[in-house]
């Protein structure tokens, strides 16, 4: 098997319309649009309706990056969906994604890693396309977190929103494209970031279920501390890895977990704001698919162009970091219009 690149070849996101801002959050719990802004940077964030699922956002960003790759749906030969709100425990949303979509016979699987999931798509979507075992890949992260919201805990609620993005992967010539990656596991925090009832070491029940169990629940403070330490880690091990130094790095799309955790990278690295995009300010966090969403939103607005190299770095539950590296191959998009395709 001979070694090829992996290419972003398109890209696309998904955000429900309805917006939910902090005022509206003001009238929920006890809050403050100048607490929210002050600690997190976000001011609103999207919500799904009632009769969405994890597939449907999916569906929509997946479509959009299939056009944007220029392919038809039957071209798509794998499918990875990042995600832990998945319309089902079984069967995996991305079964549910290629009958929906129409992908031939195109197999795939659901991956699970909080915030960091979009990361290891690309990575493994990467791999599957440089080996030659598949030609293309759809790498979607969409998470329905408002579905898993404590709405009574004025710690989380106000942090989450729902969305999807992806990205389609193909072949290009070897040495471009995707870079290098690197990913830190450190399963001794898992317990800072859970849903800690619905699996199998505590089915759901009635007393589970009346203690917002099935929610999700976050040491949040402890988690900033193991992001804040964690994240000039990934990122300096990732670039090392791509042999880049990072003065040659000229986008970093990050998690949007905490405008502050973006700021402190890009003063450690000397990376200009401008350059390390932010979307939590109007999307909230929407964990693996605050990425690939951001990235559309930067792609979309023409920025970013063939031959400069984007950094990805995702951290969360697990507790699990990681980052990929890729050279940047494609074109601006014809009409540089915002989400509207
Ligand atoms: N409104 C007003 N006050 C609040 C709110 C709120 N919404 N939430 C908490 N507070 C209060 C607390 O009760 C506390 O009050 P006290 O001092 O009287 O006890 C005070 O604010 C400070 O609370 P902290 O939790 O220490 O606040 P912090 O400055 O750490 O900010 C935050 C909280 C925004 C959650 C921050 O810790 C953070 O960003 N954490 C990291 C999140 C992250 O990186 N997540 C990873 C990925 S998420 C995923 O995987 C799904």
């Amino acid at each position: 098997m001979s070694l090829r690149g992996a290419a972003i070849l398109g890209v696309g996101s998904y955000l429900p319309e309805h917006v939910l801002t902090n005022a509206d959050l003001e009238q929920m719990v006890d809050t403050t649009d100048e607490w929210i802004v002050s600690h997190t940077g976000i001011r609103e964030r999207r919500v799904m309706t009632d009769d969405q699922a994890t597939s449907d956002l999916a569906y929509e960003a997946a479509t959009r990056a299939i056009k944007d790759a220029g392919l038809s749906h039957e071209e798509i030969d794998f499918i990875i969906v990042s995600t832990f709100t998945g319309d089902y425990l079984l069967p995996a949303t991305a079964n549910l994604l290629q009958a929906r979509l129409g992908c031939g016979e195109a197999s795939g699987f659901d991956l699970l890693s909080g915030c960091t999931g979009f990361v290891l798509g690309l990575v493994t979507g990467s791999s599957l396309v440089q080996s030659g075992i598949f030609d293309h890949v759809l790498v979607v992260a969409a998470e329905s977190l408002t579905r898993v919201t404590n709405w009574d805990d004025r710690s989380t609620c106000v942090l989450f929103g729902d969305g999807a993005g992806a990205v389609v992967l193909g072949p290009t010539k070897e040495g471009h494209g995707f870079l290098g990656a690197e990913t830190i596991g450190q399963g001794e925090w898992a317990h800072l970031l859970m849903i800690p009832a619905g699996g199998s070491r505590k089915p759901l029940d009635e007393e589970a279920l009346r203690a917002h169990e099935d929610k999700l629940s976050m040491a949040g403070h402890d988690v900033y501390k193991l992001s804040v330490r964690g994240v000039p880690l990934v990122c300096e091990r990732t670039i090392a890895k791509a042999g880049l130094t990072a003065h040659e790095v000229e986008w970093v799309i990050m998690h949007q977990a905490n405008k502050r955790i973006m700021d402190a990278a890009a003063k450690r690295f000397g990376w200009s704001p401008d350059h390390v995009p932010v979307t939590i300010d109007k999307y909230g966090n929407i964990s693996a698919a605050s990425m690939p969403v951001t990235l559309d939103d930067v792609y979309r607005q023409g920025k970013i162009l063939p031959g400069e190299h984007v950094l990805f770095i995702g951290f969360g539950a697990g507790f699990a970091l990681g980052g990929a590296l890729f050279e940047w191959t494609k074109p601006a998009p014809a009409q540089c219009d915002g989400h509207a395709l």
